[in-house]
C-alpha cells in the first residue's frame, strides 16, 4: 500500500461493525469530521506538488467491540476493505488492541481521568486517588498509544501531514515524532483545558509526559482561545518551556498553538432534517406541543452537561411564575453515553429521578410538562430542534457545544438561544444569546422567563445572526486550515 498523505488518528473510527447471522455488518459513522475526511480525500493529496510520493487519506482508529475487532484481524494489517461503501476513496485502519488494555486506556484513563481533569468535574473530596492500580492503567495508554503510533509511521506516506485527535491519544505526536521527524504533525483537543492549578492534580511525570506528548507535535490545535491559554499557561508551569506569541518552545522544538471554532455544515444538516424520519417525528412533537411554547434541550447523557440543573432551573420557572403552566412543554433529549463508567450511570439516574419529580409535582390531565427522553434517536433530536422556541444550553465547561450551533440552523420560527458562558460557543454566539453562569439554576430559571417572553421578530433576527455564525467554519474548512496551517510550517 503506498503511504497516505494526510492521516488522521483518532480512538472511534468513521465505521464501526456489528455482527447478524455471524456476518459482519459495517456502519458508517455520521458526524462532521467523517463527512470532512471523506471529503478530503476525494481532493487532489496535499503532497502531490512536491512530487512526494503516496496517496490519499488514510484514518486510522481503534477496534471499540468485539465485533471491530473481529474485522480489524480479518482485513489485512487491520486496513479495512470499504469498497462500496463511499468513503470518497479515504482508507481506514482499524487497530485490534488488546480488550483489556483498550478498556484501561479508554475507560480508565481517557474517560476517568483525562475527561474529568479538562472538564473540571471531579469531586475532589473522593476522586481522583492515583494509586498502584492508577500506574497500571497509565501503562495501558501508553501502549494504546504506542500502537497509534507505531501504525502511523508505517503508513504516512514521507512528509505527510497527520491529525492526531483529543485527549486519548496524547502521548502519540511525541512517540511518532521519535520514529519519523519528517512527518509534519497535528494534535486536535476536542474538550476544554484545565488551568495549572487544576492540570497538576495529575501526578508529575503523568501531567509532563502529557505535555511533551503533545509538544511533539507541529501544531496543537484548540477550539477557544481559552483552552489555548491554558494549555500554554500548563506548558509554562508544569514543563517550564517558553511560551511566546502562541508558540511553545520546549527542549529546542517550537509547537505553534492554533484555534479552529468548528461549525456546521448548514446544507448538510438542512438535507438531513428534511428526511422523511425527522418530519415524522416533527409532527409527534408538534402533537405533543398542542400549540404550547417549547423549550428544547439535546445532549449527550455526560455529567459536564449540567442536564440537572437545567431540569433544577425549569422547576424553579414551573414554581416561581406559575403562569407558565399548561403554556409550555420541556422537551429533554439526552442520547446515551460511556455506560460503561459507573459515574454516567449514576448520573442518567439522577437525570431520571429529577424529571419524575417535575412530572409528579406538574402533570395535569390536560398537560405533560416535561418529555425526558434518553434514548439514541437522532432523528428525534433534529425534529426538536426544528420545534423549538427556545433552546437551552448550559453545560458546566464544554470545548464547544454543537447544538448551540446546530439547533438555530435547524430553527423555522426563529429560537431564543440559553447558553452557558463556559461553553466554547460563547465565544462566538454570546452576542445573540441570553449567558448563564451554569451553576446558578435561578439565573437560569429567569432566562427561561425572559426566553420565552422574547419577541417573535426578536428571535428571528437572533436566529439568522446565529445561523451566520454557526456557519462560518464547517468540518471540511475546519479540516483543511489545519493541513494547510501543517504544510506551511517548513520541515523541522
Ligand atoms: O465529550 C465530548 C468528547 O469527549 C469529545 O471530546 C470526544 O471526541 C468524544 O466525546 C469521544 O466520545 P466517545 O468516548 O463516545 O468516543
Amino acid at each position: 500500500m503506498p503511504g497516505a498523505n494526510v492521516v488522521v488518528a483518532s480512538n472511534r473510527g468513521p465505521v464501526s461493525f456489528s455482527t447478524q447471522d455471524e456476518q459482519l455488518v459495517l456502519r458508517r459513522g455520521g458526524g462532521g469530521l467523517v463527512s470532512a475526511l471523506v471529503r478530503a480525500a476525494g481532493q487532489p493529496a496535499p503532497q502531490e506538488s512536491d512530487g512526494a510520493e503516496g496517496g490519499g487519506s488514510l484514518w486510522v482508529c481503534c477496534a471499540m467491540s468485539e465485533a471491530d475487532r473481529r474485522a480489524a484481524r480479518e482485513a489485512t494489517h487491520g486496513r479495512l476493505d470499504l469498497a462500496g461503501h463511499d468513503m470518497g476513496g479515504g482508507r481506514v485502519r482499524m487497530l485490534s488492541i488488546d480488550p483489556r488494555v483498550f478498556d484501561r486506556a479508554y475507560n480508565a484513563i481517557a474517560n476517568r481521568v483525562l475527561w474529568f481533569v479538562a472538564h473540571m468535574l471531579f469531586d475532589t473530596s473522593v476522586a481522583p486517588r492515583f494509586d498502584a492500580g492508577f500506574r497500571k492503567q497509565w501503562d495501558s495508554y501508553e501502549r494504546y498509544c504506542r500502537a497509534f503510533a507505531l501504525a502511523i509511521a508505517e503508513d504516512a506516506a514521507e512528509g505527510a501531514v497527520v491529525l492526531v485527535q483529543d485527549y486519548h491519544l496524547t502521548l502519540a505526536p511525541g512517540l511518532l515524532r521519535l520514529r519519523r521527524p519528517d512527518l509534519r504533525i497535528g494534535f486536535f483537543c476536542h474538550t476544554p483545558w484545565a488551568p495549572p492549578e487544576y492540570f497538576r492534580m495529575l501526578p508529575g511525570t503523568v501531567a509532563r509526559d502529557i505535555l511533551a506528548g503533545i509538544l511533539g507535535a507541529d501544531r496543537a490545535g484548540f477550539l477557544s482561545p481559552r483552552w489555548a491559554a491554558a494549555f500554554a499557561d500548563c506548558c509554562a508551569e508544569v514543563l517550564n518551556a517558553d511560551v511566546r506569541g502562541g508558540v511553545v518552545r520546549y527542549e529546542g522544538r517550537d509547537t505553534v498553538l492554533g484555534v479552529h471554532p468548528l461549525g456546521v455544515d448548514g446544507d448538510e444538516l438542512r438535507r438531513r432534517a428534511a428526511r422523511n424520519d425527522v418530519v415524522s417525528r416533527a409532527a409527534t412533537l408538534r402533537d405533543q406541543l398542542g400549540g404550547r411554547q417549547a423549550i428544547v434541550r439535546v445532549d449527550r447523557m455526560e455529567l459536564s452537561k449540567n442536564i440537572v440543573r437545567g431540569l433544577e432551573a425549569y422547576r424553579e420557572l414551573l414554581r416561581t411564575r406559575p403562569e407558565w403552566r399548561n403554556r409550555v412543554t420541556h422537551i429533554a433529549l439526552a442520547n446515551p453515553s460511556r455506560s460503561g463508567v459507573p459515574e454516567y450511570r449514576e448520573y442518567t439516574g439522577s437525570v431520571l429521578r429529577m424529571g419524575e419529580q417535575i412530572r409528579n409535582e406538574f402533570s395535569t390531565a390536560s398537560w405533560e410538562p416535561l418529555v425526558l427522553d434518553v434514548s439514541d434517536d437522532y432523528a428525534r433530536s433534529l425534529a426538536a430542534y426544528t420545534v423549538a422556541d427556545v433552546l437551552l444550553v448550559n453545560p458546566i465547561r464544554d470545548g464547544m457545544n454543537l447544538v448551540a450551533k446546530e439547533g438555530p440552523i435547524l430553527s423555522r420560527d426563529g429560537l431564543a438561544l440559553i447558553l452557558s458562558r463556559e461553553a466554547g460557543a460563547a465565544d462566538e454566539l454570546a452576542s445573540d444569546s441570553l449567558i448563564v453562569n451554569p451553576y446558578d439554576v435561578s439565573q437560569t430559571a429567569d432566562s427561561l422567563d425572559e426566553a420565552l417572553r422574547m419577541p417573535r421578530e426578536q428571535r428571528q433576527e437572533r436566529t439568522r445572526r446565529l445561523v451566520t455564525a454557526a456557519t462560518a467554519l464547517p468540518p471540511q474548512a475546519w479540516l483543511r486550515d489545519q493541513v494547510e496551517a501543517l504544510q506551511a510550517l517548513s520541515s523541522r
